[in-house]
């Protein structure tokens, strides 16, 4: 896991009628990974979709998938979200006291591990985990939905968690999730970001090639 620069669109903003050419789509355009947005309406105030939606497009495509747990206890399912077909499985620090427990049950899967931080949340508080996930995931909004502003504040949260990855000698991913578009990634990228992930800056443009080169 040692590329830079990746580009993980969200399917979140995707035309569900028409998930798997909207996949295709964004393979032929040259995405990376493929970002999926599991939420349950108790972590978040919204619901989106679970394993049996993305178990069917695992069919069509070999993308990596970058599942995001937006649940609470996200424990409970971690191999049910395996066997679905994520490569990384990401959840929140905020979501669960088991955060090992977690991270072992994933590992325990033989998947990439990923851990997302809420923008209240304070890099030291997982500075302790860093050394055990392959991906820190910075909420640059309050998750829950796609087409919200990006919060700027991100920007500097980044920049110290890069600087921790470089005196701790490691080398997780930095993803950066929420408001992302072409007019800000010169500064998300600058500020260490690795893997930016974009919802509506790719489903809601026309060319999703052209819009995914911009964010590179
Ligand atoms: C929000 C989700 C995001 C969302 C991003 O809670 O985690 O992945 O889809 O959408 P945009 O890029 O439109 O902000
Ligand atoms: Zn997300």
């Amino acid at each position: 896991m040692n590329s830079k620069k990746l580009v993980a669109p969200s399917i979140l903003s995707a035309d569900f009628s028409k998930l798997g050419e909207e996949i295709s789509a964004i393979e032929a355009a040259g995405a990376d990974w493929v970002h999926i947005d599991v939420m349950d309406g108790a972590f978040v105030p919204n619901i989106s979709f679970g394993a049996p939606v993305y178990r069917c497009i695992r069919k069509i495509t070999k993308l990596f998938f970058d599942v995001h747990l937006m649940i609470n206890e996200p424990i409970r399912y971690i191999s049910d979200f395996a066997s679905a077909g994520a490569d990384l499985i990401c959840f929140h620090f905020e979501a669960t006291e088991k955060i090992i427990e977690t991270i072992d049950a994933i590992r325990a899967c033989g998947k990439k591990v990923g851990l997302a931080i809420k923008p209240s949340t304070a890099p030291e508080a997982v500075e302790k985990y860093l050394p055990m996930i392959d991906m820190l995931l910075i909420m640059s909004v309050e998750p829950g939905f796609g087409g919200q502003k990006f919060m700027p504040d991100a920007l500097e949260k980044s920049k110290h968690i890069a600087k921790m990855r470089k005196d701790k000698k490691l080398g997780f991913y930095i993803e950066m999730d929420g408001g992302i578009s072409e007019s800000n990634i010169p500064q998300i990228r600058a500020a260490g970001v690795d893997v930016a992930v974009a919802g509506s800056s790719v489903f809601g443009k026309e060319n999703y090639a052209d819009a995914i080169a911009k964010l590179r």
